[in-house]
This record gives structure tokens, C-alpha cells and sequence, in this order.
């Protein structure tokens, strides 16, 4: 592939063909706003607010489209600009909501970092429309229509990275809207990761805490199965009170599935078994680690004596990642002399 060079608020970019002008000016250290631009989607083009000045063309031109050509000079800061992107952002307000205080994306909101960027203020607030009247929500999930930009990323997202297509654009009377399927959605969230705006919030924790109320973000890996999916865990107040997909680690990439984001509930289960049990005169009495690993490694050398190593089989759980399912193979073929395994997802 060959390479173009370009200038880009007087910066010197070499990158190779094709590259937007938005990836080139990242690369070099320049941010451009967006607003329906994401990394893990291709370039949806909907909302303006990457536009760049090119010389030699009257008008701005959208960054995230664009690849870089040969010679070409790109300006991404001017009084044109900034004032064109407050317009776009003005429009957006004409039709949104004032319910930052009563919204959880307040905080770590997209549209509300933009406006408070470009120092909007003094627009007035919409009239109710009857069009939101009946807003679209599953168990999980739920939509707060007149919130949306329009960025169309949960569509693009459900579509492209989940290959599902629950949603996608309605043209009403009105204008245009998100248009839900229900009986396609399998609630995976993935529209609400990506949703800039708190247009598509999750419904079990919805307004029960605020973003910056957040103490820890804890990574760790997704319990429910060998995929091994890379999750955030949002604490407030020592309970997990949101799960996301980290956005740029293999191998999920930021998708979680229905369980990954939402079924954390049985961390604080009462009936949750938090110390090994020992059964004794058909009674369970509590045991510490040590004690319970001891008793089952005695066991398996009398068994073994008595029977050989085969009177012992081992199967794996499905909620363990692959690595503990790979030891735990290793340790009954090669410790314990048997090659009776399995795994409970094959039975
Ligand atoms: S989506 Fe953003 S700007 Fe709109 S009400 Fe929520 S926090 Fe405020
Ligand atoms: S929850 Fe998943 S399947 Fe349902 S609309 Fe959102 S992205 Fe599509
Ligand atoms: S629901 Fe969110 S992601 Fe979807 S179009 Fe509206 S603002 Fe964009
Ligand atoms: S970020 Fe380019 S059009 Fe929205």
C-alpha cells in the first residue's frame, strides 16, 4: 500500500493510503470532535461535527470519511469551524431534552461534553412531543427516545459488530426515529455501550447512581464461560453497580453478551458459598482451604491405592476460563495418571 503525505494544522503526516483524515490527525496527536464516530464501527458520517477545513475546497469536509490525499492541507481549529460545530450542536439542543439531572449518562455524556466545549448556552428547552410517547425497553434495557442524537451508533453497532439488526431507522411524519424489534433483541446492551448519550440506559440500575459517584473501576474477566471476556466492573459504595466491555482488549473488544453485562446479581447472593464445606455425619460443617484440600488430596491417594487412577474422573465447569479447564486436564493426566475428563458444555 503506498503512502500519502499531508499537512494537518501545520503537523507533517506520512500514513499510508486510504487513512481518514480523522485516524491521520489522531496519529498524530490532534483531536477533532465527533459525536457518532466509533472506533469500533466504521465511519457512520451522521452528525457533522468532524468537519475540517481542506485548502482549495469551499466547504468543510466531514474528517471521519475522508481519507487523506497527497499534498493535501487540513486545518481542524478556526472560528469557522467552531462556529459551524456550535450550529450542528444548537440544532441538536432544539430537540433535546434539559435532563442532565435526572439522566444517567450525566457525567460522561458525549453531547453534554461538546456543548460545554463549544460554550453553548441560552437554548431553550423543547416542547414535549407526542412522538416519545412510548419508549422502547426490554428486561434489560431501556430508551429515552428524546434523548437521541440520531448518531445512529447502536444501529450500526447491533448490526455490524453483534450481526443482529434489532434496530434501525424509521421515517415518520416528524422526522426520523430509532425503530426497536423486540422479538430480535437478545438484550446484549451493546447499543448502550456505544449510545453517546443517555438515550439507551440499562434498566436495573437506572437512576440509582450517578457516574461520578463511581469509586472503582475494576477489570477483570467475565466468569460465565472459557471466552474469557474482558469486563469493567463500576463500584459505587463496594457493589458493582454497572458492567462494561473494555473497549480495546482482546478478545472481546468491548462486546459482552447478556450475561457478561448483566448477571452479576449472585455475587450478593445470601445462598453465595464463600468458604469450602465438609460433609460430616451427613451434616455440612465450614472448612477452611487448607483443611478441604487436604481431605480431597487424601481421598484421591486412597482411591488410587485402593482402585488405580482410573476409579477417578474430572469435569471441568463451563464458567471456568480455558486456562483453569487446560490445568485442570494437565493436573488429572499428568499428576493423577487418568485420562478421565470432560467438560460439562460437551455432556
Ligand atoms: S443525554 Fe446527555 S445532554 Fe442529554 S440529558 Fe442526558 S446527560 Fe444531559
Ligand atoms: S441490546 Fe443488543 S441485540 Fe438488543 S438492540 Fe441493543 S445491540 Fe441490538
Ligand atoms: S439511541 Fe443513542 S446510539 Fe442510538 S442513535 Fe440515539 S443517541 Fe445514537
Ligand atoms: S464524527 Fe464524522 S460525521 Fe460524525
Amino acid at each position: 500500500m503506498g503512502m500519502v503525505k499531508a499537512t494537518i494544522d501545520g503537523s507533517d503526516v506520512l500514513v499510508p493510503e486510504g487513512t481518514t483524515i480523522l485516524q491521520a490527525a489522531k496519529g498524530a496527536g490532534i483531536r477533532i470532535p465527533t459525536l457518532c464516530f466509533h472506533e469500533r464501527l466504521k465511519p457512520i458520517g451522521s452528525c457533522g461535527l468532524c468537519i475540517v477545513e481542506v485548502a482549495g475546497k469551499a466547504t468543510p469536509v466531514g474528517s471521519c470519511e475522508t481519507p487523506v490525499t497527497d499534498g493535501m492541507t487540513v486545518t481542524t481549529r478556526s472560528d469557522r469551524l467552531f462556529s459551524l460545530r456550535q450550529d450542528i450542536l444548537k440544532s441538536i439542543l432544539a430537540h433535546h431534552p434539559l435532563d442532565c439531572p435526572i439522566c444517567d449518562k450525566a457525567g460522561e455524556c458525549l453531547l453534554q461534553d461538546l456543548v460545554f466545549e463549544h460554550g453553548i448556552t441560552g437554548v431553550e428547552p423543547p416542547a414535549p412531543s407526542p412522538k416519545f410517547t412510548a419508549p422502547y425497553a426490554t428486561t434489560f434495557l431501556k430508551s429515552w427516545p428524546e434523548r437521541c442524537v440520531l448518531c445512529l451508533r447502536c444501529v450500526k453497532a447491533c448490526t455490524e459488530i453483534q450481526g443482529i439488526g434489532a434496530l434501525s431507522v424509521a421515517e415518520e411524519q416528524d422526522g426520523q426515529r430509532i425503530a426497536y424489534d423486540q422479538d430480535k433483541c437478545v438484550s446484549c446492551g451493546e447499543c448502550i455501550q456505544v449510545c453517546p448519550t443517555g438515550a439507551l440506559v440499562e434498566k436495573k440500575t437506572e437512576l440509582r447512581w450517578r457516574t461520578w459517584e463511581v469509586d472503582k473501576k475494576i477489570r477483570t474477566t467475565c466468569p460465565y464461560c472459557g471466552v474469557g471476556c474482558q469486563q469493567l466492573l463500576h463500584v459505587k459504595d463496594g457493589r458493582i453497580v454497572k458492567v462494561s466491555g473494555v473497549e480495546d482488549a482482546e478478545p472481546n473488544r468491548g462486546r459482552l453478551c447478556v450475561k457478561g453485562r448483566y448477571g452479576y446479581d449472585f455475587i450478593y447472593s445470601e445462598d453465595r458459598l464463600k468458604t469450602p464445606l465438609i460433609r460430616e455425619n451427613g451434616y455440612f460443617r465450614e472448612a477452611s482451604f487448607e483443611e478441604a484440600i487436604d481431605l480431597v488430596a487424601r481421598r484421591f491417594k486412597e482411591i488410587i491405592a485402593e482402585s488405580g487412577p482410573d476409579a477417578i474422573g474430572a469435569v471441568s465447569c463451563a464458567r471456568s476460563i480455558n486456562e483453569d479447564s487446560y490445568q485442570m486436564q494437565k493436573l488429572f493426566r499428568a499428576v493423577i495418571g487418568t485420562n478421565n475428563i470432560d467438560h460439562c458444555a460437551r455432556t
